[in-house]
């Protein structure tokens, strides 16, 4: 590996929902052994860290998202020996920890929380955002929880409310008292200090509320919470010199790094958490929006270059545990060509590959058709407007056998029906799988440094068809060209001569013919 190769900026980051990757000890439910298992696959495949979703003790009301205990593991994931002795194999092969840290709010189990409901003058009850009723007896001001309903939730005991922006079994923590930042702080010390490098931050730029608990005002929207612009509950500025706080704890672990997943934010709102001082990096979900356009992609990624400032790295992604997969969303049926177009654009950009487990075999969602089967929260609530994230969130499919490989117990969530094709397995025998292809062109993202940090410049300004671009570092010249549509087209290329270094074979000047859905990288003699 090179010497100046930074793994959070040139490299490929895995994200893991654990649940759903590999079942060691037949429970139907993904841990932590089954991850170390699976590191030689993770090696193999060429990517440098993995980001799980979290691992914490959890009552599991919105499936980790909701922590009692921000230093545990959660039995149903295993120990704390297990995830030692999976950060100790992972380091082995050069693999980087991310974990996730959910800390605007904790489970309504959190011993914290807990404490903070006993009474008024107990020394947690300020550790929550408690308020008392309006003299009507109703909530303290008009914010909404964006899971559905009012955001603030009574207690008769103590005869307040207290604050949610999610779930009312997830209570958001008081972040301007001064103990909360603490022992905040305290969490990424724990984990840095256990070997983990890096870190995934859960809605950050909502720690803060507004200190005098404002209405919102009012705007047009369908859903109770569009109805509202967030400009009090979310986004306040008190969340940037916390941010240097936390950078700097980083900054004395070599190549620590922080992931900000912002919330209600656009992109120049999400740009500006990113930088000197700030966040290594946040998402730009603006991109992962997209409908299948080149010219789409290609003005986000613009964008999102353009409101970054220097010092800050980017990142692309289109799947996530939130989202449907982003085969889901592009390929007819079965088709796998557009997901390999859609993995080619993340691993050629500018700006760090996310890639989201079972993305490199090209994984779909799995259908929700009952209301009876919906497990996520969301689901049930938004019921049939919104089904929920299980679609994203089912069991990787190792192999053809029973349940896919993932485990011999049933699965918490159905595996999809297509496992018996679409697996790991097969895919690793047929050339022209999208496995074999992520392979090869991780591959070669690896040799050509500029792929990895080279600078960015767009070939076709106002793209219909193909996307070509230009990377470029020192003397080497790369061109990118991405085919999105279903016809053959002629590529026009840039002045010189050009040799095929992925998708072709053989030198080209002017210009190339792009099969449908073709992938093309050449370098310049
Ligand atoms: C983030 C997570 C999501 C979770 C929510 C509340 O958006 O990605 O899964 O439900 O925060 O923690
Ligand atoms: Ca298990």
């Amino acid at each position: 590996m090179k010497k100046d190769f930074l793994w959070w900026r040139d490299g490929i980051i895995y994200q893991i929902y654990p649940r759903s990757f590999a079942d060691s000890n037949n429970d139907g439910i993904g841990d932590l052994p089954g991850i170390t298992n699976k590191l030689d696959y993770l090696q193999d495949l060429g990517i440098d860290a993995i980001w799980l979703s979290p691992i914490y003790p959890s009552p599991d009301v919105d499936f980790g998202y909701d922590v009692a205990d921000y230093t545990g593991i959660d039995p149903k994931f295993g120990t704390m020996a297990d995830f030692e002795t999976l950060v100790k194999e992972a380091k082995k092969r050069d693999i980087h920890i991310v974990l996730d840290l959910v800390l605007n709010h904790t489970s309504d189990q959190h011993p914290w929380f807990i404490e903070s409901k006993k009474t008024e003058d107990n020394p947690y009850h300020n550790w929550y955002l408690w308020l008392y009723p309006k003299s009507d007896g109703e909530p303290p001001n008009n914010w909404t929880a964006i899971f559905g309903g009012s955001a603030w939730e009574f207690d008769p005991k103590l005869g307040q409310y207290y604050y949610h922006m999610f779930y009312k079994e997830q209570p958001d923590l008081n972040w301007r008292n001064s103990d909360v930042r603490q022992a905040m702080l305290d969490v990424f010390r724990f984990w840095l200090g256990k070997g983990v490098d890096g870190f995934r931050l859960d809605v950050f730029n909502a720690y803060f509320k507004d200190a005098a608990f404002r209405d919102n005002p009012p705007k047009w929207g369908i859903r109770a919470f569009d109805r509202q612009e967030h400009i009090h509950d979310v986004s306040q500025p008190e969340m940037i010199p916390l941010l240097g706080e936390i950078r700097a704890i980083l900054d004395e672990h070599p190549g620590g790094y922080a992931v900000g997943e912002t919330f209600l934010a656009n992109p120049s709102q999400t740009a500006a958490y990113c930088g000197e001082n700030k966040l290594h990096a946040a998402f730009n979900f603006d991109f992962a929006e997209n409908r299948w356009h080149p010219k789409r992609f290609l003005d986000s990624a613009e964008k999102w270059y353009g409101a970054l400032e220097p010092g800050a790295w980017p990142n692309n992604f289109l799947s996530n545990h939130d989202k449907v997969r982003a085969a889901s969303r592009y390929c007819f049926g079965e088709d796998d060509r557009r997901a390999k177009v859609a993995l080619a654009m993340l691993l050629t950009l500018k700006g760090t590959p996310f890639i989201y487990y079972g993305e490199e075999i090209a994984l779909r969602d799995i259908p929700i058709r009952k209301k009876s089967e919906v497990l996520d929260p969301i689901g049930k609530t938004f019921w049939p407007f919104f089904k929920g994230r299980d679609g994203c969130r089912a069991p990787m499919q190792w192999t053809s056998g029973r349940n896919a490989g993932f485990s011999d117990a049933k699965p918490w969530l159905p595996v999809h029906k297509d496992y018996v094709e679409r697996n790991v397995v097969n895919q690793a025998a047929q050339a022209d799988s999208v496995l074999m292809f992520f392979k090869r062109l991780v591959a070669l993202r690896k040799s050509e440094p500029a792929l990895q940090r080279g600078d960015f410049k767009a070939l076709t300004p106002d793209p219909h068809t193909y996307l070509a671009f230009e990377r470029s570092l020192a003397a080497d010249r790369l061109v990118v060209l991405l085919n999105f549509s279903s016809r053959e087209v002629q590529a026009a290329l840039p002045e010189g001569k050009w040799q095929a270094i992925f998708g072709r074979d053989g030198e080209f000047e002017n210009s190339l013919d792009l099969a449908p859905y073709q992938v093309v990288i050449l370098k310049q003699k």
